[in-house]
């Protein structure tokens, strides 16, 4: 019996378990004091109705046996891919149904996918970024290499021509920073992927919060990303499914690697290591592209994009520096007084008793920066933002 060593070399515990960790024993200890939790990024709206009555209806169904169902198909039904493939047509993306793979969420594809590639590949991975990236690489023994983002290059990196990589992740708009590529940055990536045969693995899980012109929404709005590119989205932050589970992975026919086709590589890994996600999520899913759906999701993302502009009109004002909220529901700013994030943390959480992610969780140019999520709730959010002006205010 061998274990995994790679195992042993990641920090021992996920960056948000540690976090739930800290701020647990911390409300052990102060059980008086009301924690504001603008870590996690979790959502804290409910369910559109429409997909609430969806769902409803479809347990009702699997309570007939007439309309009872058993497995479905491991890669979503018909149905719920039709929707998606709906959902991005207005972009120009045409896409076919079996392109699209249903799954319980961008995490888990984005750590799946790698089944699929040799661990004698390079990856390249922007630093600072969501962690998932680095672990899942680490946990297979994979070299990684780091694109840095830095206030410099608007935590945007773009390719270098001297940098070996074969797996590129993007994520866009970016969990952390909340930068988000334009379509002619994102076309230098795709070109530069297809000249040295690399595969760019973009996440697109924050694609909902994009609201400026000329920002890419999905990776194949630019020409050429079909031959190069696979990209994960979710429900989880666009219709509050982080506890419902659903999401799905676009991998394009045309991507073919040494005259191999990826798609049918991950139908074949799907289909023998997953059993696909429950109708009742999916038909709650299919609810989300509606028409009545879409127009409800949006009224949640008004009151995040809210949220964001709270919190960036609270740090504007104590004039600490700060990106993102815009194009995306994180705002990243620099830890006034602090080069250490974790002990940034560590007091905010204990004078103003916030919860925030420290950037050196994200990667080492994360160092001296902080996250906060605008997905908590708004009363919550305005608190937040007066406790970090009695504290940090002159
Ligand atoms: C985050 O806070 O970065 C996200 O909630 C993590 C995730 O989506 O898995």
């Amino acid at each position: 019996m061998k274990l995994n060593h790679n195992y042993l070399k990641l920090n021992e515990s996920y960056l948000f378990s540690t976090i739930a960790k800290k701020v647990a024993a911390y409300t052990e200890a102060h059980p008086d004091k009301k924690v504001l939790r603008m870590g996690i990024g979790d959502v804290t709206l409910p369910l559109a109705p429409a997909v609430v009555s969806a769902m409803k209806r479809a347990a009702d169904e699997m309570g007939v046996k007439e309309t009872f169902r058993g497995y479905g198909p491991e890669q979503g039904y018909p149905f719920l891919k039709k929707a998606i493939a709906d959902y991005y047509k207005p972009r120009g993306v045409l896409l076919e149904e079996d392109e699209i793979f249903v799954s319980d969420g961008a995490k888990s594809d984005v750590g799946n996918i790698l089944d699929i590639f040799d661990t004698d590949n390079t990856v390249l991975v922007p630093d600072p970024v969501y962690p998932v990236y680095v672990d899942t690489n680490v946990m297979a023994g994979r070299k990684i290499v780091y694109a840095d983002a830095t206030a410099e290059n608007g935590f945007l990196p773009m390719p270098d021509e001297h940098t070996k990589a074969d797996l590129i992740y993007i994520c866009s708009p970016n969990n952390p920073t909340g930068a988000a590529y334009s379509r002619e940055q994102l076309a230098e990536w795709v070109n530069y992927a297809n000249r040295c045969g690399a595969v760019i693995l973009y996440d697109a899980a924050y694609e909902a919060f994009v609201s400026e012109e000329g920002l890419a929404r999905s990776i194949y709005e630019v020409d050429g990303a079909k031959e190069c590119a696979i990209e994960f989205c979710s429900l989880s932050k666009t219709a509050g499914f982080t506890g419902t589970r659903c999401g799905y992975t676009i991998v394009p026919r045309e991507l073919e690697r040494g005259g191999v086709s990826l798609n049918k590589l991950w139908l074949r890994r799907q289909t023998t290591k997953f059993n696909g996600v429950s109708y009742i999520v999916q038909r709650g899913a299919e609810a989300v592209f509606t028409k009545e759906g879409m127009a409800q999701v949006q009224e949640n993302l008004a009151v995040y994009r809210r949220n964001a502009a709270v919190l960036a009109a609270c740090l504007d004002g104590l004039g600490i520096r700060y990106t993102g909220g815009k194009n995306s529901p994180y705002i990243w700013m620099e830890c006034p007084g602090f080069s250490d994030s974790w002990a940034f943390f560590d007091h905010l959480l204990a004078k103003a008793n916030v919860v925030g992610t420290p950037g050196g969780g994200f990667g080492k140019n994360g160092e001296g920066y902080f996250r906060l999520t605008a997905f908590a709730d708004e009363t919550a959010t305005k608190e937040a933002a007066e406790r970090l002006k009695t504290l940090f205010g002159k």
